[in-house]
């Protein structure tokens, strides 16, 4: 039985009915039409079609849309500038050639987001990048992400 949501994508309302069993990147990408959110492994491993919800990253291929219901969302596009260029951690993403072959960035521009937000770090324009508070952001995710990482489970590989 489809159920009407009404969430918040990227500073939007939005009104959707949908299936109880859609997943929550199924419908920003096919629904939403928010393909910027990348499918990869579907089952929490990768981060690809991570997102922020109510401001902490989210991996939204292990929810429903439905439990989106009454919340806020924030994908890669939510993180453009308002006339529609890139913001300031994609042009930083961009600058520093940091990414590979690009399908999972939009996931690691929304941790990288997501780690800002924790730590209280607003990154800065191009202009203003030498400035401390912006140095300081890279050393305080990668100390971040080497507390977030759990021990590996005996028996798997590291490939
Ligand atoms: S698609 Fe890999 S974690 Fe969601």
């Amino acid at each position: 039985m489809s159920r009407k949501i009404s969430l918040t994508v990227n500073g939007a309302a939005l009104e959707a009915v949908v299936e109880p069993r859609l997943t929550l990147v199924d419908f920003l990408r096919d629904q939403a039409g928010l393909t910027g959110t990348h499918v990869g492994c579907e089952h929490g491993v990768c981060g690809a079609c991570s997102v922020l919800f109510d401001g902490a990253p989210i991996r939204s291929c292990l929810m429903f849309a439905v439990q989106a219901d009454g919340h806020a969302m924030t994908t890669v596009e939510g993180l453009r500038d308002e006339d529609g260029s890139l913001g300031v951690l994609q042009d930083s993403f961009w600058e520093t050639h940091a990414l590979q072959c690009g399908y999972c960035t939009p996931g690691m521009l929304i941790a990288a987001e997501g780690c800002c937000r924790a730590i209280q770090i607003r990154p800065m324009r191009r202009s203003a990048r030498r400035s401390p508070v912006i140095s300081a952001a890279v050393p305080a995710m990668f100390r971040l992400s080497k507390r977030s990482v759990s021990p590996r489970p005996a028996g798997v590989s590291n490939r």
